[in-house]
């Protein structure tokens, strides 16, 4: 007790000296400070040691560098590392990245439960804590070591310095050496967290991993990719903010907004409830059998340049987009082959585009949506055949939008029309979206006259259906035309 007693009271005297000379320093901006770089980790090195005694309440288990007397049945602690006790900052005047990696190695050396995924060491829900702190970082935060899954960051801002990488991303999943594992990282979790990139580089690039999860996170001033996914699969973005610049529209630096809130290159990812505010590209996706779904994108318009979604996924596109809300800002999809949009809200004049790569459009539904514009005889679905025809087109169902201020464009068309005469004429140009293409017609012809005539459908070329009777009678002609159907 009495050696107990002695440690104590020189923690104290620490716990008391410290943090004058914290303060001290904090005046000094963060990444120019190579001449107390050396007083600067002695001082790291003070801080965790007395972090070691004062929150030892909160470490699964104690740092390597020291070991108080260790008692050899100590009773299972709780695996929340807060960043603070490894010298973190909160205030953000001093670069913490030394700490939050500390924070981290310690969680991912705590005790686990077994594995997740083969390869994979479940942490058991361990948790670094930023304890509504922000904390400055010269460097992306990256995991010591692969293999480990079931744990998460929260509850704070991180914000990249003014020297942090240019093309770096604020929290990074990618290994620097080749792993043996299929995955990276399983059931790693990011909530509650503000990622400002300070115009240098990225927010989050999940690589490699298996069932993550981004919640309630704000991602603001990326110059590339707010969040990349990139391989593995099963990255859930739901209910979080996205934007280059943090505005709320009609922006006057809107023309020059770049970089793409969400870049994703991997397969079977959600995106739910989630605003996009301001960058070029709203999400990019590129991997198929993803659903966006309740995606709110603002983040450029149309006439700026901008695009809310774009599929690159010419040939396989295989994606859900539902429930979302295209402000001033569209879809551009090439070569789309199964797609889907619907219960979707266009306004201000935003559209579809599909784009012909190699001329393939096959299991197309753009059904059920609302689309609003300006008057300017905008078509809400339009064709970029610059690269050559769509010739090879089949099963595209664009049909039941409602259309207020923009050009109807659907691949159903119905017209009817009453007329004297013997011949009939129906031009569905004005709605049929793919030129010269109607693969079924159906026609009523009614006539309030006494004869039967004999009547026929001669004609669907140029998207024009004639009609044609044996005899001049007073008639009513329903007609419904389809390009989906090639057989
Ligand atoms: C947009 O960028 C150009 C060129 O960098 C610059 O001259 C212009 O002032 C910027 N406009 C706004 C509104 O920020
Ligand atoms: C169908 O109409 C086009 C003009 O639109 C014409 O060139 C063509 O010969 C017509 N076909 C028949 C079978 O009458």
């Amino acid at each position: 007790m009495g050696g107990r007693a002695i440690i104590v009271s020189i923690i104290m005297g620490l716990a008391s000296f410290i943090p004058i000379h914290v303060y001290g320093e904090s005046s000094s901006p963060v990444g120019q400070f190579s001449g107390s770089h050396h007083h600067r980790d002695q001082m790291r090195k003070l801080q965790s040691f007395k972090a070691s005694f004062l929150r030892r309440d909160l470490i699964s288990l104690p740092p390597s560098s020291v070991s108080p007397s260790p008692s050899p049945s100590v009773a299972p602690r709780p695996r929340v590392y807060h960043v603070t006790s490894y010298g973190g900052d909160p205030t953000g005047k001093t670069d913490s990245i030394d700490a939050i990696l500390g924070a981290i190695s310690d969680a991912f050396q705590g005790p686990s439960d077994g594995f997740l995924m083969a390869g994979i060491v479940n942490l058991g829900g361990a948790e670094i804590n930023l304890e509504g702190g922000t904390y400055t970082i010269s460097r992306p935060v990256r995991f010591p070591t692969s293999g480990r899954g079931n744990f998460k960051i929260y509850g704070g801002t991180l914000k990249a310095s003014d020297n942090f990488p240019i093309d770096g991303y604020l929290i990074d999943t990618s290994v620097s050496s080749a792993n043996n594992e299929e995955y990276n990282y399983e059931y790693l979790t990011l909530r509650d967290l503000m990622l400002d990139s300070n115009f240098r580089g990225g927010g989050i690039q999940v690589i490699n991993s298996l069932r993550t999860s981004i919640d309630n996170c704000y991602i603001a001033h990326f110059t590339t990719n707010g969040i990349l996914v990139q391989g593995g699969h099963e990255t859930y973005i739901r209910n979080s903010f996205l934007g280059q610049h943090i505005t709320a529209g009609g922006d006057p630096g809107e023309r020059n907004f770049s970089g793409t809130a969400i870049n994703l290159m991997g397969n079977d990812n959600a995106i739910t409830d989630v605003v996009i505010f301001s960058a070029v590209i709203g999400i990019m996706v590129s991997g198929q059998a993803n659903i966006l779904s309740g995606v709110h994108c603002y983040n450029k318009a149309n006439g700026f340049g901008g695009t809310g979604i774009y599929l690159k996924l010419p040939g396989l596109t295989q994606t859900r987009i539902v429930n979302s809300y295209m402000d001033y800002t569209g879809i551009v999809a090439e070569d789309p082959v199964q797609l889907h949009i619907s219960s979707s809200f266009f306004l201000g004049d935003a559209f579809i585009l599909f784009k012909s790569i190699n001329g393939i459009m096959n299991g197309v539904n753009v059904v059920d949506n609302m689309f609003s514009g300006s008057g300017n005889g905008i078509g809400i679905v339009q064709l970029d055949q610059t690269n050559g025809p769509f010739k090879n087109v089949d099963q595209i169902v664009i049909d039941r939008n409602n259309v207020k201020g923009m050009n109807i464009k659907a691949t159903i068309a119905r017209r009817s029309l009453q007329r004297t005469g013997s011949t009939w004429t129906v031009d569905f140009n004005p709605t049929l979206l793919f030129p010269n293409l109607i693969t079924s017609v159906q026609y009523t012809l009614s006539t309030t006259g006494s004869s039967f005539p004999n009547h026929a459908l001669r004609n669907v070329s140029n998207n024009c259906v004639v009609i044609e009777s044996d005899m001049t009678i007073p008639a009513s002609l329903f007609v419904m035309v389809d390009q989906g159907v090639s057989s």
